[in-house]
């Protein structure tokens, strides 16, 4: 039995290898609350949030080639600009580390009702946005630093921030594409390493680390098992069959059992046949 990020859907070889082996295959990252809430990706996004603004702060540094702007300021200067793309989890906690610092932050979300807790929640510290291309161009080109959090569940992101929307920020401005492990929302973004974290587009630096958590592996380590672990309990104590059949979140998680592809959206992305999984075929 194996329960761990999977993220078979774009990988056809390694699904193979677990349907030959017969793997009891249960993936984080499709075990789902009865709200459709993901909780074992939750805590991944509330690192990568919170590190985005810390790690897109530094590319602002004149010595990183950035335009030297600090984003809390100091009095008699103005705060520096953070515009965040998707007021998810990702957005939220992105919100709270540059609202922290001092910046003054936009954050853009097609959910209107989560404009209006986000408006709640913040208050007037906050500017929340309506996101469409004209409110995504002017929240771009005012920004000191750009925060790319949406998602479409199951989807791939959609490039809402455009090359001509970049060539208008101020040279040495950064980006933070969060969403590049979804194929990123920034015109011409890649995933790039720690080790490599950033390119040039421009003059203007685009960062899109697909495992940003990874910088910070003690925080992440923790707060993944603190949600991981009431899982791997219920499956220790009452083996995954019981586990399975008394916890609809988890039975959801199931993408591969004794050689069958019970999940759709993964067989979708590999290709290959789906079999349909009720709890008595456990
Ligand atoms: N790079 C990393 O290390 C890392 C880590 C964690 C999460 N992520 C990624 O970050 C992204 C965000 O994750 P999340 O947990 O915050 O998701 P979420 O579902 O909590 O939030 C996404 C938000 O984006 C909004 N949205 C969708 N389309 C939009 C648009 N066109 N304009 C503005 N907002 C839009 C949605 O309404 C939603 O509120 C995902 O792609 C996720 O995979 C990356």
């Amino acid at each position: 039995v194996l329960f761990t990020y999977l993220h078979l859907a774009p990988a056809p070889e390694l699904t193979k290898a677990l349907l030959d082996r017969k793997i009891v295959g249960i993936a984080y990252e499709t075990v789902q609350l009865d709200s459709g809430s993901l909780p074992l990706l939750t805590p991944m996004s509330e690192v990568a949030g919170k590190l985005s603004v810390q790690i897109g702060a530094r590319w602002l540094e004149k010595e990183n080639g950035g335009s030297g702007v600090l984003l809390g300021g100091v009095p008699g200067t103005p705060p520096g600009r953070v515009a965040i793309v998707g007021g998810g989890v990702v957005g939220t906690n992105a919100a709270k580390v540059a609202l922290g610092m001092g910046a003054a932050v936009t954050i853009l979300d097609i959910n209107l009702d989560r404009l209006r807790y986000l408006a709640d929640v913040f208050g007037s510290s906050l500017r929340v946005l309506a996101s469409d291309s004209h409110s995504i161009e002017q929240a771009v080109a005012e920004a000191d630093l750009v925060i790319g959090a949406l998602l479409i569940p199951g989807a791939k992101a959609k490039k809402v921030i455009t090359k001509a929307m970049m060539a208008k920020m101020r040279r040495g401005s950064a980006i933070v594409d969060v969403a590049i492990d979804q194929g990123g929302c920034v015109e011409g973004a890649v995933p790039t390493s720690h080790e490599n974290p950033v390119i040039d587009v421009d003059g203007v630096t685009l960062c899109c680390i697909a495992n940003l958590p990874g910088a910070v592996a003690r925080t992440s380590t923790f707060a993944l098992t603190n949600a991981t672990f009431p899982y791997v309990a219920k499956l220790a104590d009452q083996g995954y069959k019981d586990a399975l059949a008394a916890d609809p979140a988890l039975f959801r998680g199931l993408n591969v059992l004794r050689g069958d592809l019970v999940c759709r959206a993964v067989a979708e992305g590999v290709g290959m046949k789906h079999v349909a999984c009720t709890i008595a075929d456990l």
